[in-house]
């Protein structure tokens, strides 16, 4: 099989709303660290299928949601939230929010993650804040190990057809300082996540660009054989788990 290159990924809003529930259950904490108030315009990034940019403006936060994804953004629209379809590497607000929220994204922009951080700094207003969670170093290394694995078969590297950008606290306080933050906290923690539904039905969900790499007829075995290299690791007497490890930070824009 010829080199595949990397292609955005499509999201499936209805089987992420069941299998990947848990993602925007789990940032809630994130919401409690911006703590919004009315008075704030909160430009959440990466906002997905809306359901934290909903509790977001509950808070009565004027939210605008921003996502690479058209299914996602459609589904946040359906929930009568404000949302845009916009990769953040080609962002260009200026000045507009007093917040920048993001759970679960960062670690998708694997472009050019310092001219995303450059996009954010820019949309804030001078002292403007910062919150958000990513995959921090070694984040779902399990997972992938596996999934490299079962892809070897195939010629296929996950580096090359799924690159994901899961820095160390240290590597991603310096590029938010070099981007004009004051980094007020950060920090790393192992978070396993229960994966009631089997770590299948997680590829199936998170990792669409992976399978689209195969062709339809190699995807049956390319997942028997990726759940099978995962399950020393992952399978417990409790249960599937995914080995994520979060990096979680707030940061205030300089001037
Ligand atoms: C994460 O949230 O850490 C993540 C989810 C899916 C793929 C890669 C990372």
């Amino acid at each position: 099989m010829g080199v595949k290159t990397l292609t955005k990924q499509e999201w499936n809003p209805t089987q992420y709303q069941s299998i990947g529930a848990f993602v925007p259950k789990l940032g809630e904490p994130l919401i409690a660290l911006l703590a919004p108030t009315p008075e704030m315009r909160i430009l959440d990034l990466g906002c997905g299928d809306g359901t934290l940019t909903q509790v977001l403006a509950v808070s009565g936060a004027s939210v605008f949601g921003v996502d690479a994804s058209p299914a996602m953004v459609q589904s946040a629209k359906e929930k009568g939230l404000t949302a845009q379809v916009l990769d953040a590497h080609h962002m260009a607000f200026s000045q507009e929010f007093d917040a920048v929220f993001s759970n679960a994204a960062l670690h998708w922009m694997t472009e050019d993650p310092q001219k995303v951080l450059h996009n954010i700094a820019s949309a804030l207003k001078p002292k403007g804040v910062f919150v958000a969670e990513m995959g921090g170093e070694g984040n779902i290394a399990a997972i992938r190990e596996a999934i490299q694995k079962a892809l070897a078969s195939y010629g296929l590297d996950i580096e090359q057809i799924s690159p994901k950008f899961f820095p160390s606290v240290k590597r991603y306080q310096t590029m938010l300082e070099q981007s004009g933050f004051e980094v007020i906290q950060i920090e790393t923690f192992p978070r396993p996540t229960p994966l009631p539904n089997g770590i299948r039905a997680w590829i199936e969900t998170f990792a669409t660009g992976i399978l689209e790499a195969l062709p339809q007829s190699e995807r049956e075995a390319f997942l028997q054989a990726a759940e099978t290299y995962a399950k020393p690791k992952l399978l417990t007497g409790d249960g599937w788990f995914a080995d994520y490890i979060r990096l979680r930070f707030k940061a205030v824009k300089r001037s």
